[in-house]
């Protein structure tokens, strides 16, 4: 069992980016923990969604954690726009450039908490030498670029690798993709207390976000022990 509290991290990727400041007020009082903000940039990512711009309109919208996920190459250029934009965790991922540590370096110099991604494709040895300049491993269930695609479950035994390796360390694990109720308690069994929801939380509209939310969070706390 993880040290930390679980954290149901809606996904605005699946919001209704017409109405975006709305829609994250709605998720976060229906029990998201944290707001989970994918950055994808048509080129690291076969996607493009939005930039520091919107992450600043977003902000007023809610007191909780923005948790910004970026799924850019280069990410170094951008990391101080979104420190100043309201991020309060920024990720990067293992696989975004040559000099991930620097890029860990720079969130932190911004007083930012920092993660390292890594794609579902990546030995976790990869995240080994920078465990002690993060405060959170993600770790992509799909392949990044689109939300509603269908959970890896291989990944779970990576997730539980990675929680061995983090040890005593205070690290959180968030889990990224095709999380679900079904899913839920695969992923909080092997470690992980930070799991991403796009589709499954913002189904159904507004009205239904609590119990959506309300059900990944049961699912996944019932596997916890
Ligand atoms: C995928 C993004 C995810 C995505 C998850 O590239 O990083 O955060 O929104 O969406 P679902 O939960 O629908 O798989
Ligand atoms: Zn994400």
């Amino acid at each position: 069992m993880s040290a930390f509290p679980l954290r149901i991290a809606p996904s605005i990727l699946s919001a209704d980016f017409a109405r975006l400041g709305a829609e994250v007020a709605s998720v976060m009082e229906a029990g998201g923990d944290w707001v989970h903000i994918d950055v994808m940039d048509g080129h690291f990512v076969p996607n493009i969604t939005f930039g520091p711009a919107v992450v600043k309109a977003i902000r007023p919208a809610t007191d909780k954690f923005f948790d910004v996920h970026l799924m850019i190459a280069p990410a170094d250029p951008y990391l101080e726009a979104f420190a100043e934009a309201g991020a309060d965790l920024i990720s990067v991922h293992a696989e975004a450039g040559p000099h991930v540590h620097r890029s860990l370096q720079a969130i932190r110099a911004l007083g930012k908490k920092a993660g390292i991604a890594l794609n579902p494709g990546t030995h976790e040895s990869a995240v080994e030498p920078l465990l002690d300049m993060v405060d959170m491993v993600l770790l992509m269930t799909v392949n990044p670029g689109f939300g509603g695609q269908a959970f890896i479950e291989s990944v779970c035994g990576k997730v539980a690798r990675v929680k061995a390796m983090i040890g005593d360390r205070p690290i959180e694990i968030e889990v990224d993709g095709g999380v679900t109720p079904q899913t839920a308690p695969l992923v909080a069994a092997a470690g992980a207390n930070v799991l991403v929801a796009g589709s499954a939380a913002f189904k159904g509209g507004a009205g239904a976000y609590a119990s959506n939310i309300a059900a990944i969070r049961s699912a996944a706390e019932a596997a916890r022990g």
